[in-house]
């Protein structure tokens, strides 16, 4: 009996292929394909869909899928790259890796934090320039975060380790949701406020909401004049949610200290403003980059691909389709 057909589009790490592998039959494009080929492929008997976050998958792609597809896989936590209310009109599921990205998530955006707060970047391109002639009381000097206020924009599982990691650092946190709604019961250490409080008062803004419609552009100009004037945007959530043009702008006017981004709008591009500018640090959507993560979210989203294949319920599905292909 043939086994149901997974594609991939790249290959997943480790020990994803090996659990895959014992259920179904493994298909690995080793590319990101154009929505054309994705359909037909989608088209050739696929019955489970493990796509990244590069690979959009559209209700157009959808319309061309086997009937036999009974779910879309995603090897990322995020899942704005998957039409969900059309995968769930069509009644398949779409599942994600929560909670194995938490910690490296949390663990860069502190990164970034400090890095652009005490200047390493710039320090390390003058070094290498050849630029460092010795210590000096007036030299690089940076913003220290004990005592500062992080205000955090959503506070789901990566937000509240971040606030977590923030307080070990003696800041104090604040928090404001996306979606206008009251705050939910949080930790008592943590401040709930409305987004033109947190902007107002916070040294450091921090972003870790879903791209969705209403998050899109949720900082563009208005809220970047309405920081505090030497205050930090850190991002590693999805680019879309900062204007990036208006962030160019307002950094290069100094109406802002600094940005440290790992997301952008438009990736791989990077707004050409932000890439001179000695106030910004860049990483290349590293999150969830380690070796230990990236073998986690290989881990979860087998497991959701075996789940499929076996007639269950999924462990971490993001929608409730009608029961496609549950025994
Ligand atoms: C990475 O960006 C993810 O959403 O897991």
């Amino acid at each position: 009996m043939t086994r149901p057909r997974v594609l991939l589009t790249l290959p997943l790490p480790d020990p994803a292929a090996e659990l895959i592998g014992k259920v179904g039959e493994l298909r690995v494009l080793g590319r990101h394909p154009e929505p054309a080929e994705l359909a037909t492929e989608l088209a050739d008997d696929v019955v489970v869909f493990c796509p990244q976050l590069r690979d959009r998958v559209t209700d157009e792609v959808l319309r061309h899928a086997s009937q036999r597809l009974l779910g879309i896989c995603n090897y990322a936590a995020g899942y704005d790259n998957i039409d969900v209310p059309a995968a769930t009109r069509r009644g398949l599921w779409v599942t994600n890796t929560p909670d194995v990205v938490t910690q490296p998530t949390a663990e860069l955006t502190i990164t970034l934090m400090l890095t652009l707060a005490r200047r390493v970047v710039e320090g390390d391109a003058e070094l290498r320039a050849g630029r460092y002639t010795g210590w000096r009381p007036d030299y690089l000097l940076g913003m220290g975060v004990a005592g500062k206020r992080l205000g955090i924009v959503g506070l789901g599982r990566i937000g509240l380790e971040v606030a977590r990691m923030a307080v070990a650092l003696g800041m104090t946190v604040c928090h404001a949701r996306t979606d206008g709604r009251p705050a939910s019961a949080t930790p008592d250490w943590v401040r709930p406020v409305d987004l033109a409080e947190l902007l107002a008062t916070s040294d450091v803004v921090s972003l870790h909401a879903p791209l969705t419609e209403a998050t899109r552009h949720l900082i563009g100009e208005p809220e970047l004049v309405a920081m505090k004037p030497r205050a930090l945007l850190v991002n590693t959530s999805r680019g879309p949610l900062v204007d990036e043009a208006a962030l160019a702008a307002a950094l290069a006017r100094g109406d802002i200290g600094g940005a440290a981004l790992d997301v952008y709008e438009h990736e791989p591009a990077v707004h050409p403003g932000l890439v001179g500018l000695p106030n910004t640090v860049l990483a290349p959507h590293i999150g969830t980059a380690t070796v230990e993560a990236r073998s986690a979210m290989a881990r979860a989203c087998a497991a959701n691909v075996v789940a499929l294949l076996s007639g269950e319920v999924p462990p971490t599905p993001v929608n409730r389709p009608e029961q496609k292909g549950m025994t």
